[in-house]
């Protein structure tokens, strides 16, 4: 067969494995030839391509980043977008489509897929927060890295008396920050989940202090909201094509707050797309393979319009559309771990209450 193959939406370490798996298996197992769409849906609406073969693959299993590029184009959003995309891959011949993003690059995928293109899915986003599956290649890394800095800020705000606020991402859902919250002893944890008070933040931390701890750690995901009433400025530059605004800032305003309601030296670290570059850990590179290898046996098994998934420890698959519907969150299990480390009278517990959960 011929297949496409394409990466969408923000990079994740890992993709050049999947990329690497698919190929590997393709060629040796089915005699597959490869065609890589650049930049994401970019490649298959503006008809840019390169070839896929071995030598394209090889040493690209540590690499971060894409060796397809990627962008976060909508095909749906541009006149005949998707008319055009499918003209392309009718011109490159292409049988098959594997498409590697998250929900964005996957509702695209669904609309190809309902007008008779055959696509299979495979989920990546750094947040984790895609249904369907238990987890995306890409997380582990990310938060080995939140983790490995917030040991680091660790040092240095006990060395300084200082607060310090760590911000790291997260557009909808706090997983990265309670992974990497909880595996770097924060003290104070902050999520999409449950907005959060100011007031609540200065009080846990003013607390704190008060039984003789001179530092804190807060870690804030970067779409944290405040709860009812409470505002303060942060950050909230242009839109994407699939409606996303630009997130970032938040650390800032919630150290600048922090500092002037406790009267503590509070400092912020932003770790922005240090998360997302660099090479996948080997947890994410193992998956990333067994995602590339499940990809490549659902299109030989005629099983389109469904993404690879894993379910337990077993890689399975499930619609597409079952992906998309809806984001994923923080469940209560991991919430309640988080806040069974707190000493309930004094610390963080009440930022991670059960009452405003998201229906
Ligand atoms: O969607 C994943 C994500 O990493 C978010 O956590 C973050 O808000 C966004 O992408 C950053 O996007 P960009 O790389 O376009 O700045």
């Amino acid at each position: 067969m011929k297949i496409g193959i394409l990466t969408g939406g923000g990079d994740c370490p890992g993709l050049n494995a999947v990329i690497r798996a698919i190929v590997r298996k393709g060629i040796f197992h089915y005699e597959d030839e490869f065609v890589g769409f650049l930049e994401g849906w970019r490649g298959v609406l503006e008809n840019v391509t390169r070839p896929l073969d071995l030598e394209a693959v090889k040493g690209i299993l540590p690499q971060g980043g894409t060796i397809l590029r990627t962008s976060r184009t909508n095909p749906a959003k541009k006149e005949n977008g998707l008319d055009i995309c499918i003209e392309n891959l009718r011109k490159n011949k292409i049988d098959a489509l594997i498409a590697l993003g998250g929900d964005d690059t996957q509702s695209v995928s669904q609309k190809l897929f309902e007008r008779g293109i055959k696509v299979v899915a495979v989920p990546k986003t750094i947040d984790n927060d895609l249904s369907g599956t238990d987890y995306c290649f890409g997380f582990d890394t990310a938060v080995n890295v939140a983790t490995n800095a917030i040991d680091r800020v660790h040092t240095t705000a006990e060395a300084h008396n200082r607060v310090m606020v760590v911000e790291v991402m997260g557009r909808d859902s706090g997983w990265i920050a309670i992974y990497s919250g909880v595996a770097g002893g924060a003290d104070v944890i902050l999520i999409p989940e449950r907005p959060f008070s100011i007031n609540e933040v200065a009080d846990v931390l003013t607390r704190r202090h008060a039984r003789g701890r001179y530092f804190s750690i807060v870690v804030v995901a970067e779409g944290a909201t405040l709860a009812g009433g409470e505002t303060f400025a942060t950050e909230r530059r242009k839109t994407d094509e699939f409606g996303h605004v630009r997130l970032g800032g938040i650390g800032n305003s919630l150290a600048a707050e922090i500092e002037s309601r406790t009267g503590f030296e509070t400092r912020a670290v932003i770790l922005g797309h240090i998360q997302r570059g660099g090479s996948p850990t080997a947890f994410d590179r193992m998956l990333a393979t067994r995602y590339g290898i499940g990809a490549i046996d659902l299109v030989h098994q005629g099983r389109f319009g469904r993404m690879v998934a894993l379910k337990g420890n077993d890689i399975s698959s499930v619609p597409i559309t079952d992906a998309i519907a809806k984001t994923r969150y923080v469940n209560q299990e991991l919430i309640d771990v988080a806040s069974s480390l707190l000493d309930k009278h004094t610390e963080g517990v009440s930022l991670l209450r059960r009452d405003n959960q998201p229906a």
